[in-house]
């Protein structure tokens, strides 16, 4: 099966399984809508293609991981849109969860996946209950304190900010999840898989900053111009269009030399490239070109 068939199937079969008739139906609802239809999903399938690398003798805890990282990304996702943070009317090309369902059920959507996340987690491991605490720890760290998500959106309320600390713990810290708790859920030290995530990580949210200052919303599909509207750090404001476009080139270089010599080395090098391309601003790779 396809990496990402394995990770919409699972999805899927995750929400039917959490939503009986007893949830409120909006709830329901705007959980749906914020996971599906996905955006790229290449946090779960980077997850999944180095379960694959490390031999994946364990497939449902693999699911599991992607599943869970999938879905505090997209937990994220909805948070992120809110009016208190970056107030987003888009997302994926449609309006964004609180603009559909109301402020308290976005905020309630986010929750409850982020609950999900490390319920559907521990289901997953039933069959090799010695991956659980890693993997919770490897996803904890990944959106907690000190260095994940919540960290990394908590830094936009501070006065001075490091941008590349920011960027690793609101983007970076995720990536690195997927990668290491990929290598977990098939019984492989996490360890040689931690600079993969974070130079794919650093270059995703650079690649970001650039979609942000010099696209339309049109091509990603969410509001463009956030950046210097919120006054957020950012690499465009730091390194100027054309330095933060030779960063994301050098990141993606890295990310690609990071990658662990394995039998899915191939698979992973085309993930990384394919995304790097897929997200530059078409209007600097076409003047690259
Ligand atoms: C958006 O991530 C937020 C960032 C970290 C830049 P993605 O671009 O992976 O979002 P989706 O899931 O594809 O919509
Ligand atoms: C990305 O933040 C990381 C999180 C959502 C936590 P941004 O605010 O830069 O991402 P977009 O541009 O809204 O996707
Ligand atoms: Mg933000
Ligand atoms: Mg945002």
């Amino acid at each position: 099966m396809s990496v990402s068939l394995r990770v919409e199937s699972t999805l899927e079969a995750l929400l039917a399984r959490a939503q009986g008739d007893l949830t409120p139906p909006r709830l329901a609802e705007s959980v749906r809508y914020a996971v599906f239809p996905g955006g790229a999903r290449v946090r779960p399938s980077l997850c999944l293609a180095v379960a694959e690398a490390c031999g994946d003798d364990q497939p449902a805890v693999a699911n599991a991981a992607a599943a869970a990282v999938e879905l505090l990304h997209c937990a994220s996702l909805v948070h992120d849109d809110l009016p208190c943070f970056d107030d987003a009317d888009s997302r994926r090309g449609k309006p964004s969860v609180h603009r559909v369902f109301s402020e308290p059920l976005a905020v309630l959507a986010g929750d409850a996946m982020i609950v999900l996340a490390f319920e559907v987690l521990a289901q997953g491991c039933a069959a090799a209950p010695d991956r659980l605490a890693p993997l919770i720890r490897t996803l904890a760290a990944g959106v907690g304190m000190p260095t994940g998500i919540v960290a990394g959106q908590a830094w936009e309320s501070e006065p001075t900010v490091n941008v590349e600390s920011y960027h690793q713990s609101k983007t970076g810290a995720l990536f690195v999840a997927a990668t290491r708790m990929g290598a977990l859920a098939a019984g492989a030290s996490p360890v040689p898989w931690s600079r993969l995530g974070e130079k794919l990580g650093a270059a995703y949210q650079a690649a970001d900053d650039l979609m942000d200052a010099v696209s339309e919303p049109e091509e990603g599909g969410k509001p463009t111009g956030r950046d210097v509207a919120l006054n957020r750090p950012n690499l465009v404001a730091e390194l100027g269009v054309q330095g933060a476009y030779r960063r994301l080139q050098e990141l993606v270089g890295e990310a690609v030399e990071a990658i662990p010599d394995c039998d899915g080395a191939q698979g992973l090098r085309d993930i990384v490239r394919g995304q790097a391309l897929r997200l530059t601003p078409k209007q600097l790779s076409r003047s690259a070109a």
